[in-house]
């Protein structure tokens, strides 16, 4: 049974580093028993596969989830979209999609959102979030960034979208890289008003 049956939340994965953070958050909504609905940039192929390694294709992905954090991800569906389908559910305000978070989010793409361009799925339905004033949760990552990158934040947040750079912090004594992608995750959930416990909240001093 979905979370929330019939509320989907909308994912995609561009050609910026950071797989393991887009990997971490599908697996956590996932298990929470959300419907998911993954869009993936060329560039994102072939990022999961140079960061994760050449057995996790598009269509591997779902064994690859499975493997690496357990069969409760079972318990929400995922449903994969063409990045040039732009007739696909997620490119209408009408479809009941509760929220998006573009994870990792290149340079490209940002600029895209930024200036509504919607040359593609991705494009298209972060414009939608923004139109329809739903979440909308934008992890760039780049170093250093340039004015017009830095420009094209703001832009975005001025629309209403949460821009959430790729910044894990280093106060839960992370050990794993994974500790990393957990953090950056429960960021991303929060963000997109979900429930996780993917991180205990602050309680004011460091350790347990
Ligand atoms: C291995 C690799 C790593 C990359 N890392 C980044 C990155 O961290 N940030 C970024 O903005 N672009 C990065 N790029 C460049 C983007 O993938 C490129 O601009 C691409 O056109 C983005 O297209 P997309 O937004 O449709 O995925 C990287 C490319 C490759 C091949």
């Amino acid at each position: 049974m979905a979370a929330d049956a019939g509320r989907s939340v909308a994912i995609a994965i561009t050609g910026a580093s950071g797989a393991l953070y887009a990997t971490r958050t599908l697996a956590a909504l996932l298990a929470a028993g959300h419907e998911v609905e993954l869009v993936v940039s060329d560039y994102g192929r072939r990022l999961l596969r140079d960061e994760l390694g050449d057995r996790v294709t598009l269509e591997q992905l779902l064994p690859f989830l499975l493997e690496k954090y357990g069969p409760d991800v079972r318990s929400g569906s995922l449903t994969l979209h063409s990045n040039r389908d732009l007739g696909a559910t997620i490119a209408s305000g009408s479809h009941r999609c509760r929220g998006m978070a573009i994870v990792p989010c290149s340079m490209k793409t940002l600029a895209g959102v930024a200036h509504g361009l919607s040359r593609n799925l991705v494009e298209r339905a972060a414009d939608v979030m923004l139109k329809e004033r739903r979440p909308l949760v934008i992890v760039p990552r780049e170093t250093p960034m340039s004015l017009p990158q830095l420009r094209n934040m703001v832009l975005c947040a001025e629309a209403g979208a949460s821009i959430l750079p790729a910044m894990p912090a280093f106060y839960q004594r992370p050990t794993t890289l994974d500790d990393l992608a957990d953090f950056m995750a429960g960021k991303i959930l929060a963000a997109l008003g979900l429930e996780h416990q993917l991180y205990p909240a602050w309680t004011g001093h460091v350790g347990p």
